[in-house]
């Protein structure tokens, strides 16, 4: 090799690990961003820079009551981070674009409230054990507090689109909720999906199950504010449900993926309907192979969520069929729908850019 050849290479080789390194230190950056979108969020600055035009950190503290040097800091933060626009003079704009995403709980868009500031030393503890015993944990185990901390989002999503446009895109559905059916809501979570159910159709009865025990806590307690009295909450699983009951309607919405026996749960479902009944299934949108999932482009924050929360309650028991976010996908839902024994298998793509649906009969 001349000594060219060789000098070419070795630049080549730096350029490669510089490259490399930009983009590990990019990954370290976005962390502490997120991080500090999560504390904006909490402290409701974005909510007070909305429609507020440019302003300085002693504005800022004068609508908030909050300390001027600090938000400074992070003004300057997020306005280095593009979040907030920079108009001079340590001025600060929330961009138009921005306040559906960060400022409005209202809208469906909103996403700060996915920002949730990071996993505590437990929890990574708790990762890193399963990855020597195999076992993961369940949605009970990591307490009361999670269970709410998307409700905003979903109860947005149950009024606006579920409700309003994707019920009465069901065979047959929404006719029999008007008269008066019988509904269960499997994995309900939240329960912001059964509420707004219960609210839209008070001639219908609705079963909220889950096995987290908080989950079950919580709807009961959104019913009874809500001062709903066709609402029961069961702490159960979708594989065994709590009463020897037929519903005209299952929902399971992005819960088949975490279930350790999703199979099981299928057929329960399939004895569980009436036979006219309909199964109604919301999961996260992905396709069969991770070759051509890489194009999604927030597909390693999908594997992220995967291994804390999705794929961990999917192998929280020995012999978990561990799916994971990305594993219950059009061909997956449609084969395992198919060995329980149901007949029909309907895709609706409801344009939500994360999810897909399924509409399953006999
Ligand atoms: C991502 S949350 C979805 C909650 C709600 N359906 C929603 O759309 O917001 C997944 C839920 O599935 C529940 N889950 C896990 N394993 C389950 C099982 N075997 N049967 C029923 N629900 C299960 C969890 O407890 C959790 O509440």
């Amino acid at each position: 090799m001349t000594d060219d050849v060789q000098d070419n290479a070795t630049r080549k080789s730096a350029d490669a690990t510089r490259k490399y390194a930009n983009m590990i230190w990019q990954y370290r950056q976005a962390e502490t961003i997120a991080e500090m979108i999560h504390l904006g969020d909490k402290l409701d600055l974005f909510k007070a820079m909305a429609n507020a035009g440019p302003l300085s950190a002693d504005e800022l503290a004068a609508k908030t009551g909050l300390h001027p040097r600090w938000l400074l800091e992070w003004m300057r933060l997020q306005a280095a981070a593009r979040v907030l626009a920079y108009c001079g003079d340590d001025h600060f704009e929330l961009p138009s674009e921005a306040s559906d995403l960060l400022a409005n709980r209202e809208a469906s868009g909103f996403a700060a409230s996915s920002f949730m500031g990071g996993h505590t030393p437990e929890q990574l503890a708790g990762l890193m054990e399963s990855f020597k015993t195999g076992i993961g944990k369940t949605y009970e185990s990591d307490g009361p507090e999670t269970v709410a901390k998307s409700e905003a989002r979903h109860r947005v999503a149950a009024e606006r689109s579920v409700v309003p446009k994707m019920i009465p895109a069901l065979e047959g559905v929404a006719a029999k909720l008007e008269y008066g059916a019988l509904v269960a809501d499997v994995g309900c979570g939240d329960g912001a999906l059964v509420i707004a159910l219960a609210k839209a159709y008070p001639r219908s009865r609705f079963h909220a199950m889950d096995p987290s025990r908080f989950a079950v806590e919580h709807v009961e307690q959104r019913a009874a504010e809500n001062e709903l009295t066709n609402i029961r909450a069961f702490a159960a699983p979708a594989e065994c449900f709590p009463l020897p009951e037929q519903y005209d309607l299952i929902i399971t919405f992005d819960c088949m993926h975490d279930m350790t026996q999703p199979q099981a749960a299928i057929e329960e479902i399939y004895r569980r309907l009436v036979d006219d009944g309909t199964w109604f299934i919301k999961d996260i949108r992905s396709k069969p192979s991770f070759e051509d999932n890489l194009r999604n482009p927030m597909l390693a924050m999908m594997y992220g969520f995967s291994l804390f929360t999705c794929m961990a309650s999917a192998m929280s028991e020995p012999g978990g069929a561990g799916l994971g976010t990305l594993g219950f996908n059009p061909e997956v839902a449609e084969r395992m729908s198919r060995k329980a024994g149901f007949a029909r298998f309907k895709l609706h793509d409801f344009r939500d850019p994360g999810n897909l649906y399924y509409e399953v009969r006999r």
